[in-house]
């Protein structure tokens, strides 16, 4: 029992504690930047979903389970686009913080979205990073087949594309120091859940990936496991 004692406390509240605690925000430092830089040159535009078809929110509801097995082919660039949106896109840039399809606690939006491509229309097969102000990708780097399945604990699954949440914590922890990592946890299943609902809209399937290896997943996406690691995956393909 004292081994889940560690995990009990980080699932509890701890707001009142914060009182006696001052955030960086409190002591005036400045806050982190709400993205990653990129080069602008090397932004891939992402298609218009704008006019494809999706299922009500009713029907999807009924609808969505977690699939394990895809059909083959590729994913439309139009539906994958839609994912990303989706996901983490941006509704409203207000300079020091984002507005998204999806909800962060105190709108501190700590994540970064990573793809490992395996069949996309009009994306060659890598790794890649979504930019959501510009809602486009930027390349990183060639696929790395043996990595995945280490990272995934063998769960590869033939999914055509696999989403990789990372967590940059202290863009939370900037403004709520120790309650951070329960929101942020919270803050992970809120994108995940858009997957789900987003992609059985579409005719795509989604398996949400928990049981994960920390350091091959961190080493696949070379995020340095501290101050950036992963926190979530998620199978995407053809259902
Ligand atoms: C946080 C979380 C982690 C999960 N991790 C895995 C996983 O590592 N491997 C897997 O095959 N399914 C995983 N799943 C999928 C669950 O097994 C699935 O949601 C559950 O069996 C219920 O089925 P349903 O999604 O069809 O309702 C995960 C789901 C969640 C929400």
């Amino acid at each position: 029992m004292e081994n889940y004692i560690e995990g009990r406390k980080f699932l509890k509240s701890q707001w009142e504690k914060l009182s006696d605690i001052k955030s960086d925000q409190q002591k005036g430092v400045n806050p982190p930047e709400r993205f990653l830089g990129y080069d602008e040159n090397n932004v891939i535009c992402l298609s218009d979903f704008s006019t494809l078809p999706t299922r009500t929110v009713l029907e999807t509801i009924k609808k969505r389970t977690t699939k394990r097995k895809f059909k083959e082919g590729k994913i439309p660039q139009d539906k994958l686009s839609y994912l990303l949106w989706a996901t983490q896109g941006l509704r409203e840039d207000k300079g020091k913080y984002t507005f998204r399809t999806v909800p962060s606690a105190g709108a501190r939006h700590s994540f970064e979205t990573y793809l490992y491509v395996k069949g996309v229309e009009g994306l060659k097969e890598g790794i890649y990073r979504y930019i959501p102000e510009k809602h486009g990708l930027i390349f990183l780097k060639e696929k790395d087949d043996v990595l995945l399945s280490k990272a995934l604990l063998n769960q590869t699954f033939n999914s055509q594309v696999i989403f990789f949440w990372s967590c940059i914590p202290y863009r939370m922890e900037w403004r709520y120091s120790i309650v951070s990592h329960k929101m942020i946890a919270i803050d992970i299943g809120h994108v995940c859940q858009n997957l789900y609902i987003a992609a059985e809209s579409v005719d795509l399937g989604v398996c949400a990936i928990g049981a994960y290896s920390q350091e091959n997943a961190d080493k696949l996406l070379g995020l340095d496991g501290n101050d950036e690691f992963v926190v979530y995956a998620a199978h995407v393909g053809k259902a």
